[in-house]
C-alpha cells in the first residue's frame, strides 16, 4: 500500500528531538526553528512533558466524554489564570481545524444566521466552514463551497461594515496575526472596531489563535496586544507540544445546551495531561517573557542583514523577506546548515517558528548558516 501523496517531503527522517533541536537516523542535528509549524512551544521532549504523559498513560489514558474528567476541569482553571480569559467556558477537540469548524457552528446556532466573513489570505484549516473561510480556492472542494463567505482586507473596516449591514452574518473570524498568510496583522484600532461593529450587527468575533496561541507571540493570545475580547477564541498547536488537542474559549453569554458540540476524542486524558504539562513549564520557565526577549534580539541581528527587506511578526511568530523567492533558500538552509525554517504564501518570506525556550547562541548559529547562504549568492 502507497502513503496518498499530498505533501512534498524533504529527504529527511527525524528520529529523535530534544528542546530545540532534531536528531536524523544519521545522527545529524539540526536547528528547529520551524517548531514542525509552530506546534512545538516548550521544547521537544520536555522532560516534565514526557514524564507527565507516561504516568497519565500509565493510569488511564483515555475515557469518553460521559465520565467525570478532572484534567478538564484542572486544564480550563489553569488556562484562565495563565490566559487571564476570566468567565470564559472551555470546549475541547483535536485539531485547529476542528476548534474553528466548532466555533463556526457555535456561533451559527447562537445568532441562527449562516454566513461567515473573513479575510484574504487567511487560513483556517481543512475541515468543511473553516476550509471555506479560508482564502485558497486550491484546498476548498465543491462540497465546501456549499458555505456562505465573504471575504475582505485585513484592515478595511467599510467593506467589513457594509457585510455585517445586510444582517446575516453569524461569524467573523480572523487571525489577528496571520499565519501561512505572511505575518501581516493590522493596527490596534481596526480590531477594536471591529469587535464594535460585531457587537453591533450581532456577529460572533472568533478569534483565531490556533497558531499565535499559547504565548507565540509573546503574549498569551496575540488579539490581547489590542485590548479586544473575542467571543470565541480557538486554540491547537503550541497547546500540546506536539500531542494532538484543540479547543475554544467560550465567552459567557453563549449557552451550552446537551449534545450541542460533542466528540469522542476531544478532551481525552492524555490529551489533557499533555496541555495541562505545557502550561506548566509555559509558568515555570517563564516562557512568554523568553519569546518577547528573544525576538527583539533576533530582530536585531535581522536588521544588520542587508538582503531581508523587512522583518514581520512578533515573540517567536517571525517572518523574513527577501526581493527574491525563499524556496531555494530554505532548501540550502536545511540540506547545508542544517536548519529547519518554515515558508509561507507569500514566496519571500522565511518563516521562523521556533521553540519558545529558544536562546541567544541559537539565533546566533541561524544567522551564522543565513549568511553564510546568502553570500554564496553574490
Ligand atoms: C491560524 C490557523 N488556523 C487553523 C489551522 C488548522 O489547524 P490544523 O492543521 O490543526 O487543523 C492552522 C494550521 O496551520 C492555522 O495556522
Amino acid at each position: 500500500m502507497s502513503l496518498f501523496n499530498v505533501y512534498p517531503l524533504f529527504d529527511i527522517t527525524p528520529v529523535k528531538a530534544a528542546d530545540v533541536f532534531v536528531y536524523d537516523k544519521n545522527g545529524t542535528e539540526y536547528l528547529d526553528l520551524y517548531g514542525g509549524h509552530a506546534v512545538i512551544s516548550i521544547g521537544h521532549s520536555h522532560p516534565t512533558y514526557v514524564q507527565n504523559i507516561r504516568k497519565q498513560l500509565s493510569d488511564l489514558g483515555f475515557y469518553s466524554n460521559s465520565i467525570q474528567n478532572p484534567l478538564q476541569e484542572a486544564l480550563a482553571k489553569e488556562l484562565t489564570q495563565q490566559s487571564n480569559c476570566n468567565n470564559y467556558q472551555l470546549f475541547l477537540c483535536n485539531s485547529g481545524a476542528e476548534a474553528n469548524e466548532n466555533a463556526l457552528k457555535l456561533a451559527s446556532f447562537h445568532t441562527n444566521k449562516k454566513k461567515i466573513l473573513s479575510f484574504s489570505n487567511s487560513f483556517h484549516g481543512r475541515t468543511s466552514a473553516a476550509v471555506a473561510a479560508t482564502d485558497n480556492t486550491k484546498i476548498v472542494a465543491p462540497i465546501n463551497a456549499q458555505q456562505e463567505v465573504e471575504f475582505c482586507d485585513l484592515g478595511d473596516l467599510t467593506t467589513v461594515e457594509k457585510a455585517l449591514q445586510k444582517g446575516d452574518v453569524c461569524a467573523v473570524i480572523i487571525e489577528c496575526i496571520q499565519g501561512v498568510g505572511g505575518l501581516d496583522e493590522s493596527t490596534t484600532s481596526f480590531y477594536q472596531d471591529l469587535a464594535e461593529l460585531c457587537k453591533k450587527y450581532q456577529a460572533i468575533l472568533i478569534a483565531d489563535e490556533v497558531q499565535s496561541g499559547f504565548g507565540r507571540t509573546g503574549d498569551f493570545f496575540a488579539f490581547q496586544k489590542h485590548g479586544v475580547q473575542p467571543d470565541i477564541i480557538s486554540m491547537a498547536k503550541g497547546m500540546g507540544n506536539g500531542f494532538p488537542i484543540g479547543g475554544i474559549l467560550i465567552h459567557p453569554s453563549i449557552k451550552a445546551s446537551y449534545g450541542l458540540l460533542g466528540t469522542t476524542f476531544g478532551g481525552n486524558h492524555l490529551a489533557c495531561a499533555a496541555s495541562l504539562s505545557v502550561l506548566e513549564v509555559l509558568q515555570q520557565e517563564k516562557l512568554l517573557a523568553n519569546a518577547t526577549r528573544i525576538s527583539e534580539y533576533f530582530k536585531k541581528k535581522a536588521a544588520a542583514i542587508p538582503q531581508i527587506k523587512n522583518i514581520k511578526g512578533r515573540g517567536l511568530m517571525l517572518g523574513l523577506e527577501f526581493d527574491f523567492p525563499i524556496a531555494t533558500l530554505r532548501k540550502d538552509l536545511i540540506y547545508k546548515q542544517h536548519l529547519f525554517t518554515g515558508s509561507a504564501k507569500n514566496p519571500n518570506l522565511l518563516r521562523i517558528l521556533p521553540p519558545l525556550t529558544l536562546k541567544e547562541q541559537h539565533v546566533d548559529f541561524f544567522f551564522k548558516g543565513l549568511k553564510t547562504e546568502l553570500n554564496k549568492q553574490q
